[in-house]
């Protein structure tokens, strides 16, 4: 009997043409490419806007933010880590977890002034890996959801939110989430994620209320 030909997976190369693209033109890590695709595609972020970026350590979304704000701007960053600063203006970091939002509102009212809201929200954020692919989406799925009630309460109405999510059989539960509160979404997938990864990004565009 003919034997079927195992398809070997592709092997996982850390150091990779986005890490050495990422090296050579200065920014913190290879996502930086990520975004810059999504920016080319849909052109989300405009000069003069005030952004929130969330989970974003090590830095790299925040340089790409950065570059394209430049007048007037305002950038807000979350995450649980600590971050080696990056020395720029009108920058402030909030090291706190995404999920405490009783703790966090205030701390981001004293930042953007209360009633003032974002033109933008990004997040790349990422749970912890367990190497479990279902454990790991529905964590993905999970933190994404309390973002988009982040974004309930800190995006302007008629703005966008960016999402990355891990996607598989619980991403109806976040798409649920996010038909409630957007006019419409686009799923995604910049060349500079690895194929392996169930990594993909959200647009949601036009926030309703
Ligand atoms: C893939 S990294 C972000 C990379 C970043 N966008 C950049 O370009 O450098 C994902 C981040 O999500 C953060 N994160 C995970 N869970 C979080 C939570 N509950 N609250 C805040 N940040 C969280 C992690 O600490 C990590 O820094």
């Amino acid at each position: 009997m003919e034997q079927k030909r195992k398809k070997r997976p592709t092997p996982y190369i850390i150091h990779d043409e986005y890490f050495h693209k990422a090296k050579r033109q200065g920014y913190r890590a290879r996502s930086a490419f990520k975004l810059l695709e999504l920016q080319e595609k849909y052109a989300l972020i405009k000069p003069g806007m005030k952004v929130c970026d969330v989970g974003r350590a090590p830095g790299s979304f925040l340089q790409v933010i950065r570059k394209t704000i430049w007048k007037d701007w305002l950038i807000v960053w979350i995450d649980l880590k600590d971050i080696d600063k990056l020395n720029y203006d009108n920058v402030f970091t909030l090291k706190h977890d995404i999920y405490e939002f009783e703790t966090l509102k205030p701390r981001v009212d004293a930042i953007i002034w209360e009633g003032k809201l974002f033109d933008l929200i990004t997040s790349d954020i990422a749970p912890n890996t367990t190497g479990r692919a279902d454990v790991d989406q529905y964590a993905s799925v999970e933190l994404n959801i309390w973002i988009v009630k982040f974004a309930d309460v800190f995006l302007k109405k008629w703005w966008n939110l960016v999402l990355k999510v891990f996607i598989w059989e619980d991403f109806n539960d976040l798409l649920k989430e996010i038909k409630k509160s957007y006019k419409k979404l686009n799923v995604y997938k910049p060349f500079a994620c690895r194929d392996r990864s169930p990594e993909e990004y959200v647009i949601c565009w036009d926030k309703i209320n």
